[in-house]
């Protein structure tokens, strides 16, 4: 970007007299900026396309591209290319996939990924750069708007903090006294299990016991037997995607789901219900999306991704649909520079995303969404909204110094 289309941008933002002046201008010559206006802007995907989280990554894809093509399929009058990578939920490729998104394809920005310890990998690439702009749709890994939050990192999606710290004070007000965690042991399972255990000892609860499963394995039945022998009032659970179809289903077969009820972060029904079938019915989650929030963009959504891909939508592809609003956001007041890095990141961190099916939401100063957490339950194969857990929940951002 050079300074005197850097100049320019303020003058988009500033307002249409200034643009109208500038595109008054026919005799000028043409900034990078122009002759890059006729260009795609390219969007560089790092998502997970094939084992247990693929079902989260084409949520993410399917919906991110709805969005756009709602608003014509472009950013800011410029036609849109996307470059999806699988991210395989490698951590050891995640510089390897970054880097060739950054430096290979040059993508004007990055979105991904869904796994926390990638996110910390790519934040770690991403961050010390001045560009591109990375906004996560899902990886809920507290570093990524905590220590290691930067100016051009956004996230669309939750802190692992913001869905499971309500989760500890909902089975304590339900009665119970001991409590066994569960979950994958890697960043988004050991982060939640905190938030939720720190809540459920605060308003008077006892962890007895933290089984961690090696990600992404899913053979259960000794941990279940150890669960059936310590006896807890009830079980505290992270696990996602083809993950926590086979958890909810072995749970209620081990016959635990009548005895000790499953709680958690809403991820362990989300988007699998269906799937789980019988076993998920009457499963208490908290999450910051429910299938039936009562407000006219989550219905317009519903309908129109359904109708689109055959499938029910789930948090997975709002989070799509959020990051492409944000996009389409930002470029619009930049008048489609992608080399405005300044002024796109000013615009991401004053936006609120009114239009959103969880309800409209704001960007936190360290960069994360400021929402509501959703207390649900499973009935009849759906995530169905039981009350407000927690209002506008923001993370406490521990260790992010912006803003
Ligand atoms: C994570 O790794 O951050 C994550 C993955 C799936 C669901 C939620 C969080």
């Amino acid at each position: 970007m050079t300074k005197k289309s850097e100049n320019s941008r303020r003058h988009f933002i500033a307002g249409a007299a200034a643009t109208a002046g500038l595109a008054a201008a026919g005799s000028f010559v043409p900034t990078r900026f122009a002759i890059g206006a006729a260009a795609p802007v390219k969007v560089g995907i790092l998502l997970p396309y094939s084992g247990t989280y693929a079902m989260l990554g084409n949520s993410i894809t399917n919906a991110l591209k709805m969005r756009i093509d709602q608003a014509g399929g472009k950013l800011a009058g410029r036609a849109v290319e996307y470059v999806a990578l699988d991210s395989e939920m490698s951590v050891p490729k995640a510089p390897t996939n970054t880097n060739k998104l950054i430096k290979k394809e040059r993508v004007d920005f990055l979105v991904g990924p869904v796994h926390s310890g990638i996110a910390a990998a790519m934040a770690k690439i991403v961050g010390p750069r001045n560009a591109p702009i990375m906004i996560v749709p899902n990886a809920g890994h507290n570093g990524i708007t905590g220590s290691l939050c930067a100016s051009n990192i956004f996230r669309t999606s939750f802190s692992n903090w913001q869905p499971a710290f309500p989760g500890g004070k909902v089975m304590a007000d339900d009665g119970h006294k001991t409590c066994v965690t569960i979950a994958w042991k890697y960043g988004a399972g050991i982060q939640m299990m905190a938030a939720g255990k720190e809540n459920f000892e605060k308003h008077g609860g006892k962890v007895v016991k933290d089984i961690q499963v090696p990600f992404p394995k899913v053979e259960f039945q000794a941990f279940l037997s150890e669960i059936a022998s310590i006896k807890p009032d009830a079980v505290f659970s992270f696990f996602s995607g083809g993950g926590a179809v086979k958890f909810v289903k072995d749970y209620a077969a081990a016959g635990l789901k009548d005895s000790i009820p499953l709680y958690g972060p809403g991820f362990l029904t989300e988007g699998v219900s269906k799937a789980q079938g019988a076993a998920a019915e009457g499963i208490k989650t908290t999450l910051h999306y429910a299938a039936n929030l009562d407000n006219d963009a989550n219905r317009k959504f519903r309908a129109d991704y359904e109708k689109a891909y055959g499938t029910s939508a789930n948090v997975f592809s709002v989070q799509g649909f959020d990051t492409g609003s944000l996009l389409l956001q930002a470029m619009a007041a930049v008048g489609g520079d992608t080399g405005a890095t300044k002024d796109l990141i000013s615009v991401m961190e004053g936006a609120t995303i009114a239009d959103s099916p969880r309800g409209a939401w704001k960007m936190s100063k360290a960069h994360n969404p400021i929402q509501d957490i959703y207390l649900r339950r499973v009935k009849s194969g759906e995530n169905l909204v039981l009350g407000v857990a927690a209002k506008d929940l923001e993370d406490p951002a521990t260790g992010c110094s912006m803003g």
